[in-house]
């Protein structure tokens, strides 16, 4: 069999760096990207530094040129891609009422968190249609949900509430093409984002991410899963 291909967004560090190396430890190619050359080169060669085999890619997710340079690489060193996990995101309004929020932090917020995934979508989804194999894996969170929404940090809420929306859109779209399409909320990790005081390890945050992006063939598709289980949108 090939071996497989994934694209991990925001690869060098917290979940995103250990989702990497979950994936590299089962044999697959990942391809680490990172917005910064430095930090994402230094990701990668820690990993290559473990045996796993890790090429680094720079993409800032919000640069559509970057993004376009990404899917040329693909095409032709690559000429395939199985599996793309969008990981990259800002949290940049913790704590912020409505009535505090600045409009520019929502817009920065859904270039990233949003519009980035989208744009890797679009970019990925076809060549992943080319081989009939895919699996997509967008990194969610139970404050996107709509079941448990609360109040405060309305940007970032809105931004993965819209993920799980493009995941909804994209999974019926391709159904049928053997492309899987999956949001996960990886629970609070222990990373910059998550901070000192939560109770997950990035191994454990990145678990239910890696095993969606190796499902088998017929499996879910258009869900959102937590510990492996689905849970509500
Ligand atoms: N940690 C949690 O408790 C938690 C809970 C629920 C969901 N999540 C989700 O899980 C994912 C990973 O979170 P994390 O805790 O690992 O976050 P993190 O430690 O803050 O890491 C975020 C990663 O995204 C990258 N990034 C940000 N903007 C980018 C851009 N424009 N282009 C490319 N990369 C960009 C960062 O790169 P730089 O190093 O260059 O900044 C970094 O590699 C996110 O989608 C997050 O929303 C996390």
């Amino acid at each position: 069999m090939d071996t497989k291909i994934a694209v991990v967004t925001g690869g060098n560090r917290g979940i995103g760096l250990e989702i990497c190396r979950q994936l590299g430890r089962l044999g697959i190619q990942v391809i680490l990207t990172a917005r910064s050359v430095g930090r994402g080169t230094a990701a990668a060669g820690a990993l290559q530094a473990e045996g796993l085999p890790v090429h680094f890619h720079p993409l800032d997710v919000a640069d559509q040129m970057a993004v376009r340079r990404l899917a040329k690489t693909l095409a032709d060193d690559y000429g395939r891609t199985d599996i793309l996990v969008n990981n990259a995101a800002v949290y940049l309004d913790p704590g912020l009422s409505i009535a505090e929020m600045d409009l520019a932090l929502v817009r920065q917020t859904m270039e990233t968190n949003f519009y980035g995934p989208l744009r890797l979508c679009q970019i990925i989804a076809p060549l992943m249609r080319r081989n009939s194999y895919g699996r997509i894996v967008n990194l969610s969170s139970q404050m996107g949900s709509l079941r448990h929404m609360g109040a405060g940090a309305l940007a970032y809420r809105v931004s993965k509430t819209a993920l799980n929306a493009l995941t909804r859109v994209l999974a019926a779209e391709l159904r049928g093409n053997n492309i899987l399409v999956n949001s996960v909320d990886p629970g609070w990790v222990r990373t910059e984002m998550g901070g000192d005081h939560a109770p997950r390890s990035v191994e454990e945050g990145a678990e239910t991410a890696v095993w969606l992006a190796t499902l088998p063939d017929g499996g879910p598709t258009g869900s959102f899963f937590r510990d492996r289980r689905p849970v509500e949108w």
